[in-house]
Parts: C-alpha cells; structure tokens; sequence
C-alpha cells in the first residue's frame, strides 16, 4: 500500500516581530492510504499547522512533506487539486443552503454542473440531510452546518480529505451525527486525517492514531499498537474492598471522587481482581481506554512544565 502521506524532518517555526515560537519540530509521520487517522493532542500541540502545511496554506520552515505522491511546496497546484479541507473554525457561507454549498463546491473544483447536481444530492442524501436541502445555512443547527460541510467535502472527488476539529462546539448529539457522517465519507479509496482533542471521537472514528505534544509526534499506529507503548495497559476502577497503600504495590493509583484508580500491568489486575473476588470487593477493570493513554503520555509532559515553570518563576 503506498503512503497517502509523508512527513520528513518538518518544522514550523512562526516568527513574528519581537519572538518566535516552534511549531512543529523534526516531525516523521507516514500515513498509509485509506481510512481515517486521528491527529490528536491538547491545544496548541501544532494539529493545525501541520494541517495547514499539508494542504498548501503555510509553507514549512525545514524538512518536507509529501501528500499523495507530490511535494506541498514545488507542487502545491497538483496537491489542492487532490486533497480538500475543513479548516478548524470554518463555517458556511450563510446565504447558501445545503444543496447550493455542495453543487457550489464541486463547480469551483471544475465539476460539471449536472454531475455536481446529482452527486450533490446523493451525498445529501446520504449524510441524512434531504429535509434541509434547501434550507438557508444561517437557520440550521451548528450540528447540520458541521454536516452540510462534511458532505461537501465528501461529495468531491478528493483522495484525501483533511478534517480540523469538525466537532469543536458542538452538543454530543450533534457530534455523534457528525460522526456518523465522517464514518459514511470515509471511503475504501480515501484517506481521511480528522483533528480533535475529544479522545472520545478519535477512539470512535480512527483506523490509526497521532499524538502530537509540543510540535512533537509522541506516537503513531493502530490503536492497539498505540495502547501497548504505555507503561500501564490496564486500568482498575475499584470501589470497595481495598486501601489506597495496598493498591500502590500493583501501579499508579489515583482517586476519583469516592473510587480509587490503579493503573497497573495485566498480570496485577488479574491478581486485585482475584483478591477482590475473595473480599467481595466491587471493582471493574479492563484495558486502558484513549483519554487514559493521553494521561500517561501527555500528563507526564504536563507535570515536567508545571515543573519547569515553579523553577523559572
Ligand atoms: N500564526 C501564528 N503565529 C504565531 N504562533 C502561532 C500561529 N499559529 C499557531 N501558533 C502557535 O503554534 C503552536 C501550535 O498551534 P496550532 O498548530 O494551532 O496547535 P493546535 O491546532 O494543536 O491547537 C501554538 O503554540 C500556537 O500558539
Ligand atoms: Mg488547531
């Protein structure tokens, strides 16, 4: 399979007058054709630089990237021709109404009009949106907004589709039918790179995952391969039955309200979970989830600036 994309040594290091701030350093990063990967990361990790990079609207400082075979920068013409984008925070123009935004969408990228029309109104179909077709866009819910871009971008004939938090602002039902959307444009020939901070949504949508933490890639893979490069790939959540000391001698253990929380290595929860049954303990336990695996990874950052900064301050 070849690679959709290919990130070689980028960085992006913005300067304006009076300072600078890296972006994005010494980034590596292939993704393989087809699916969706989940960029993730806390605010300001660098997701939307590296978006803007890769489709042709900031031009990196060092290093290279290639998407779909061609250079973003010698190349760039080529590169929009394949690719579209949601860029984060981008709306609609309000005048237009779902149906118009679509056929509109594929006139300017050189569709046919009668082609437009119909592929239009089969992804209108399809993202559940036929009873607002011919609604203006500025009385539509911020979740049919969100979808009404979706099947823009679906309706094209892009190869790669870049998404920056579609979901930001919105409720989680609002966000759910977005999902459902991505899930449908997410087609076998298409690659689909969608940007969020909800760890709920990348768990949800992604074949593959990327963390980012300061402008750095923390990791990539399958989210099972992801899962097993932290320290503790399984969590108990226990209730009853145990003191706060014994726990610590299985894991990191924290407390949640009246619950306490061990993250630990699989054969110690078998062994809390065997000790448990005999007490009669109620715990659950399991593999650790996505938002967990960002905690140990992207938490361990977290408290090395606090760190850092109690020093310096
Ligand atoms: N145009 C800009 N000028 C200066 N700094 C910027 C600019 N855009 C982003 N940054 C900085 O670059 C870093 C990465 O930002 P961004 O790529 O927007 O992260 P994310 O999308 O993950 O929240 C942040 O520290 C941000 O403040
Ligand atoms: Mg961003």
């Amino acid at each position: 399979m070849p690679d959709a994309l290919v990130a070689k040594e980028l960085g992006r290091r913005y300067v304006w007058r009076g300072g600078s701030r890296q972006a994005l350093t010494g980034l590596d990063l292939r993704i393989p054709q087809g699916g969706l990967l989940g960029l993730i990361g806390r605010n300001g990790a660098g997701k939307t630089t590296f978006v803007r990079i890769a489709t042709t609207q900031l031009l990196p400082t060092s290093g290279h990237l290639s998407v779909l075979g061609q250079d973003v920068v010698s190349e760039a013409p080529e590169v929009r021709r394949r690719i579209a984008v949601i860029p984060q925070e981008s709306r609609p123009l309000y005048w237009l109404t779902p149906r118009e935004l679509v056929a509109y969408y594929l006139r300017m990228r050189g569709t046919p009009r009668r082609e437009a029309e119909e592929r239009s109104k089969v992804a209108l179909q399809e993202l559940a949106l036929i009873p607002w077709a011919d609604v203006q866009v500025n009385r539509l819910s911020g979740g049919l907004r969100r979808r009404a871009m979706v099947a823009m971008v679906m309706a094209s004939d892009a190869e790669m589709i870049f998404l920056d938090e579609p979901t930001t602002g919105l409720d989680p039902l609002a966000r759910r039918s977005v999902w459902a959307a991505i899930r449908k444009a997410v087609g076998e020939h298409r690659t689909v790179v969608l940007t969020t901070h909800y760890l709920d949504e990348a768990e949800a949508l992604s074949d593959r995952l990327a963390l980012l933490e300061g402008g750095r890639l923390l990791l990539e893979g399958t989210p099972r391969e992801v899962a097993s490069h932290v320290r503790y790939p399984y969590r108990v959540s226990v209730e009853s039955g145990f003191t706060e000391e014994e726990l610590r001698s299985y894991g990191e253990v924290s407390r949640i309200g009246t619950r306490l929380l061990v993250f630990t290595h699989e054969e110690e929860a078998r062994e809390i979970a065997r000790r448990g049954l005999e007490r009669g303990a109620r715990l659950a336990l399991g593999p650790v989830s996505l938002e967990d695996i960002f905690i140990q990874m992207v938490g361990e950052e977290f408290q090395n600036e606090a760190g850092e900064e109690a020093e310096h301050g």
